[in-house]
């Protein structure tokens, strides 16, 4: 199903929101995310950073795993959105591509940013010949 406009308002608003409540004392660098699942819900994540580096999490892998903390069993992703208050706007990590295509393997992903520069990909474009679940036999 394609992503309405207002749809993507919405997504691109809540990415926004969630960024600022980001946890990023070390890096300074706050991520939002806002995920919509098949059944219409919105969830939203930001980074979360610690003092033991390796140990952050991502905006996109926050709002993934809250959408399964929340009920989801197996959300299925529409579209990823990421927003960073930044001039050019910033892709997703390789391991939330690998996060995103486990629970989206069609999924739209769009970042954002403060300016008018936007990305919109598929995540098989961000993540070609990806390993996934149905590899697992
Ligand atoms: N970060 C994200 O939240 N998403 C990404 O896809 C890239 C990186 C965060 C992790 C860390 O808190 C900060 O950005 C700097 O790497």
């Amino acid at each position: 199903m394609p992503v309405t406009p207002s749809q993507l308002k919405k997504l691109k608003s809540e990415a926004r929101a969630a960024s600022r409540r980001a946890y990023a004392p070390y890096s300074k660098f706050k991520v939002g995310a806002a995920i919509l699942t098949k059944s219409g819900k919105i969830y939203a994540g930001c980074n979360v950073e610690n003092a033991s580096y390796g140990l952050c999490n991502c905006a996109e892998r926050t709002a993934i795993f809250s959408a399964v903390a929340a009920g989801e069993k197996k959300p299925d992703l529409q579209c990823v959105v990421v927003y960073t208050s930044t001039p050019k706007a910033t892709a997703p990590c390789g391991a939330c591509r690998q996060v995103i295509y486990e629970f989206g393997p069609k999924a739209r992903v769009v970042f954002t940013c403060r300016s008018k520069d936007r990305q919109d990909h598929t995540i098989t474009e961000l993540l070609p010949k990806a390993f996934g679940p149905v590899d697992l036999v």
